[in-house]
């Protein structure tokens, strides 16, 4: 195995750090998917098991990530590697690079949908329509133009490429440094226009009265897969942004805030979508439709909608860039750390042969649409077996290893080098050996036994 750290970078500050990991965590999940899946699934109730998910869950297995990656400073295949030679545990590694690899390749098409609604906000496109069937017709043909679809995700994908061919420290610290920030004051302004709108308070209620009889077996799953999929946990995301870490950097405070700051995005997105959808007389329908077919219309109706529909799908593109870059670096890291690649040719060669990937993907809803093996489009496959598969095995793997294999006594020893005391040790401990694995092992059992 090649170890050329010299090549690998750092990051320069513990902000730039932390702003990088919350990019990546704070992404279409939050602000599109987190608020859909909560209105539809007992409002407050449901957010109560999501935040039940994220301490018992999310916030081990994070910290477990960070673990791996600062004790090796390698990508995950090096990382298993370097801790448990010579076994299948590298596996784990792979598994998390070929996720990397196949969510990008879709969440990079769209990344590209971000694009196109920005610049149509940008131009006004966007302030035409008075009801969501309109806007609804608008999106459905967008979708299906093969130009402009492939326009856009090459667009969109140039952008992860440009940031991130310029390293650790120089690309993606620095683009997050400016962009998270961007993306926080947006968010605020955002949501004092959907909060003083007259009728807000019926969405309000709508998202967050706790209707416990909605809260389904199926919505506590749809929750953990969410707490993963929103933390970028279970590919080795958060291996690899830690491996960059200075080894003085307290990892548990670092990993608190990152939570922190995901969770907060998410509710305060709800608090964005649904006083606007509600007080514009609006359906909070579900799917990919909510912010791309309700939005546009609802932004029409309010007052000072154009500059809101502007400040949104900018807000938007940069919550699936600063995540794509995240997606990017995993499969690039892998590529420096064991192939001994350059960064420019691991990122140039890899950023196009995922863009190539994606685009059976983008043609999913055009030119493609009309292949649907098993029943499901190229989209949705992907997705599913990156989203629903390699994610949760990835981090039941890692909790397994952390706690079992590797010992939590050495990632404890990790944790605490240097001055700093693990005041949570016991807890994250018990968490990461058995409510962890268990819980994910539960989760994902019960979700393929239905299909199977
Ligand atoms: N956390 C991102 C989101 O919420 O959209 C998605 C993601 C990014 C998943 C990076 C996994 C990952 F490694």
């Amino acid at each position: 195995m090649i170890q050329q750290n010299h090549k690998r970078g750092l990051w320069a500050t513990r902000m730039g750090f932390i702003l990088a990991a919350s990019g990546s965590a704070v992404g279409l999940g939050n602000v599109w998917k987190f608020p859909y899946i909560t209105g539809q699934n007992g409002g407050g109730a449901f957010v109560l098991v999501y935040l039940i998910c994220i301490a018992l869950v999310g916030l081990p297995i994070m910290l477990a990530e960070f673990t791996i990656g600062r004790k090796t400073s390698l990508n995950p295949v090096g990382a298993f590697y370097e801790l448990r030679p010579g076994t299948p545990w590298v596996g784990i590694g792979f598994m998390g690079v070929l996720a990397g690899f196949l969510i990008l390749s879709f969440y990079g098409v769209v990344g590209g949908w971000t694009l196109a609604y920005m610049v149509n906000a940008l131009t006004h496109s966007l302030d035409q329509f008075t009801n969501p069937a309109e806007a609804g017709k608008f999106f459905g043909s967008f979708i299906g133009n093969t130009g402009e679809v492939i326009f856009y995700h090459a667009a969109f994908m140039g952008l992860t490429i440009a940031i991130v061919i310029k390293g650790v420290h120089g690309g993606i610290e620095k683009a997050c440094e400016i962009l998270m920030p961007t993306l926080v004051l947006m968010l605020i302004i955002l949501m004092i226009r959907a909060l003083t709108l007259d009728g807000a308070m019926e969405g309000l209620k709508f998202y967050l009265y706790p209707d416990f009889s909605k809260l389904s077996g199926e919505a506590i799953l749809l929750a953990m897969g969410q707490a993963f999929f929103s933390l970028s946990l279970g590919m080795g995301a958060m291996i690899t942004y830690g491996s960059y870490l200075p080894p003085q950097e307290n990892l548990t405070s670092a990993t608190l805030y990152v939570v922190l700051f995901d969770t907060l995005i998410a509710l305060l997105m709800g608090l964005v979508i649904f006083p606007a959808v509600f007080a514009m007389g609006l359906e909070p329908t579900g799917g990919p439709g909510l912010v791309f077919s309700v939005l546009p219309a609802v932004f029409t109706g309010m007052p000072l909608g154009w500059a809101a529909s502007i400040l949104f799908f900018i807000l938007l593109a940069i919550a699936a860039l600063t995540s794509a870059i995240s997606l990017l670096e995993v499969v690039v890291a892998y590529f420096i750390d064991q192939k001994g690649w350059e960064r420019k040719k691991a990122v140039l060669t890899m950023g196009l042969v995922i863009f190539a990937i994606g685009i059976p993907s983008g043609l999913s809803f055009g030119l493609l649409a009309g292949f649907k093996p098993l029943g499901m489009n190229f989209f949705d496959h992907i997705d599913n077996i990156a989203t629903n598969y390699l994610l949760p095995i990835g981090g039941m793997m890692t909790a397994v290893f952390v706690g079992w294999i590797w010992g939590t006594e050495e990632a404890h020893k990790e944790i605490e080098r240097h001055e700093t005391t693990f005041r949570w040790a016991a807890y994250w401990e018990f968490v990461v050996r058995y409510i962890a694995p268990v819980a994910v092992a539960i989760v994902f059992i019960t979700k393929i036994i239905p299909s199977s």
